[in-house]
């Protein structure tokens, strides 16, 4: 199987984790791309969603699937979103695609956050993936001076906004050892506004494509 269909695979198997009569939180990204594709077929079994991008939001709209914001809801039952690296405490880095700031709110608004990823993100070490971290656009030489110190080598993502209206420093090089200390203590650079590392909020359960099918996992206490 290729990436592609190891992502369909696990995107499909998350539906098992879909609530009749609750709203969902959806992430973004490919492999969420499936899994909006795959909640159009049961579409009628849930109240709506609450999308972590405008691009996911729309996908959801196209397929009839209602979005509403998070501000008019309670507690979601449920984010299943896809992630950039796991390790084996389902501590993740994501943001490839820039959305992590909602990604990470949305996720902490929901009861249980399901990850679905191809095998090839799994490592033991956090860091191979170069970290996403939103700033305040003002920010940006003294945000990456900081991250120089933690060892990074910060880079711009070029031509890139996000949602709310901010850039992206991708940071290369970082070893992350201690994620949840490392999450915590770049959060408190002034000018960040959120670093790509879910570690003091990992995922509840991981779903991961591998060749042989999908390996269910679930945090180890
Ligand atoms: C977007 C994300 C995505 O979950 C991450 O980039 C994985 O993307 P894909 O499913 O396309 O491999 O964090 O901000």
């Amino acid at each position: 199987m290729n990436q592609d269909e190891l992502k369909k695979q696990v995107a499909e198997a998350a539906i098992e984790y879909v609530e009749t009569g609750t709203v969902i939180g959806v992430g973004t990204g490919s492999t969420a791309n499936y899994f909006i594709d795959a909640l159009a077929k049961i579409k009628g079994r849930i109240d709506g969603t609450v999308a972590s991008s405008v691009a996911s939001a729309e996908r959801l709209k196209s397929h009839g699937i209602p979005v509403m914001d998070l501000n008019e809801v309670g507690e979601l039952s449920v984010y299943i979103d896809g992630a950039d690296e796991t390790n084996d405490y389902l501590q993740l880095i994501k943001g490839g695609g820039g959305a992590l700031t909602r990604e990470k709110i949305v996720a902490g608004a929901s009861h249980k956050f399901v990850c679905i990823c191809d095998d090839s993100k799994l490592v033991k070490i956090l860091g191979r993936f170069p970290l996403p971290i939103e700033v305040i656009p003002m920010a940006q030489s003294f945000v990456a001076r900081e991250l120089v110190k933690h060892g990074g080598r910060p880079e711009l993502r070029q031509g890139f906004t996000t949602d709310n209206g901010n850039i992206i420093l991708d940071v290369k090089d970082l070893e992350i050892l201690e994620p949840c200390r490392l999450e915590s203590q770049l959060n408190d650079i002034p000018g960040v506004v959120t670093v790509g590392l879910f570690a003091n909020r990992p995922a509840d359960v991981l779903l991961l494509g591998t060749s042989n099918g999908v390996e269910t996992r679930t945090a180890p206490d």
